[in-house]
């Protein structure tokens, strides 16, 4: 169902959207309903010993994922793109370009949150992987996304996928939480760079969301604390006000949000979806 009418015909870029149940998917699906033209990017491929096939979105994964906005009457297509690559960012951007004429939307959704050890525990080489696609690949698509968006001269909208941990430190997640930390830095001032140029750059943080890489976390941190799955996952819905964890399309709905002219006057924000766990 649509709701903000403005979004029909806008073409919207999401990255790491390739994996089935990821919040990029959700995002895509539902921009896709609010009739935005959708490109898919994801790395499409295990690409190191960082990246297990598991927590990696696919081509077959990305291909599935378009057929299904295409069933439900949307347009959506595909391009592989690994945000580590410069080459890989520019090319998404070329890509929507050359197949829907323009961008309006730039989403920057890819991340790697498995890697959750001890500081003493972390090789440099894990720190550099989370860093890398967290922050470098989110600098990468504000660039060339920009840049795109600039030229054409009519604005357009940046959305960060951040986390709870863009405000909050967990442990374990040193590298996880300095790049969602980072990244509130890279969004205010990229709203503050952008903004003449009516460009909104916003970050939505998310509180745990039980599918995609937080999956993993809930999985991970129920066997460090002890306490096994069952009491691990009872104690987050006792601690959140809204008494759930969050669901891909609480995050898909406020994405929807702020590329609409709802939003209009709202940049640099760092909004958290949290069920009201998360206040600053
Ligand atoms: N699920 C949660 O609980 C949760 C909570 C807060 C924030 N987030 C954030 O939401 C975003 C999406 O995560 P998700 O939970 O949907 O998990 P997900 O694993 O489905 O999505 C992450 C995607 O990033 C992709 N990716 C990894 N390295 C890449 C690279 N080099 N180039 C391109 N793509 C790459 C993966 O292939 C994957 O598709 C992430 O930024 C994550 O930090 C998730």
């Amino acid at each position: 169902m649509s709701i903000y009418k403005e979004l029909k015909g806008k073409v919207a870029v999401i990255t790491g959207a390739g994996r089935k149940a990821g919040l990029g998917e959700a995002m895509a699906k539902r921009l896709a309903q609010e009739g935005c033209k959708i490109v898919i990017t994801d790395i499409g491929y295990a690409d190191s010993k960082h990246a297990p096939d598991t927590a990696v979105g696919t081509s077959a994964e990305m291909q599935q994922i378009v057929d299904e906005i295409v069933a439900a009457g949307g347009e959506a297509t595909s391009v592989v793109c690994n945000v580590l690559k410069d080459e890989d960012v520019a090319g998404a951007v070329s890509f929507a370009v050359e197949t829907y004429g323009k961008l309006d939307i730039w989403i920057n959704n890819a991340g790697v949150g498995f890697l959750m050890k001890p500081i003493l525990e972390m090789d440099v080489s894990e720190w550099d992987t989370v860093l890398g696609v967290n922050l470098r690949g989110t600098f990468l698509g504000i660039k060339y996304a920009a840049q795109q968006m600039v030229k054409q001269g009519h604005g357009g909208k940046i959305i960060n996928i951040g986390s709870q941990a863009s405000k909050s430190a967990f442990a374990h997640a040193s590298a996880y939480t300095t790049s969602k930390h980072g990244m509130n830095g890279l969004t205010r001032v990229a709203a503050q760079e952008l903004g003449p140029n009516k460009i909104n750059v916003n970050e939505i943080c998310p509180n745990h969301v039980t599918t995609g890489l937080g999956a993993w976390q809930n999985e991970h941190f129920s066997q460090v604390s002890g306490k096994g799955y069952d009491k691990y996952m009872q104690d987050m819905r006792d601690r959140i006000p809204l008494g759930r964890p969050g669901e891909q399309e609480d995050i898909a709905k406020a994405c929807a949000f702020l590329c609409s002219d709802q939003a209009i006057y709202i940049t640099g924000e760092c909004m958290n979806v949290s069920g009201g766990e998360e206040y600053h």
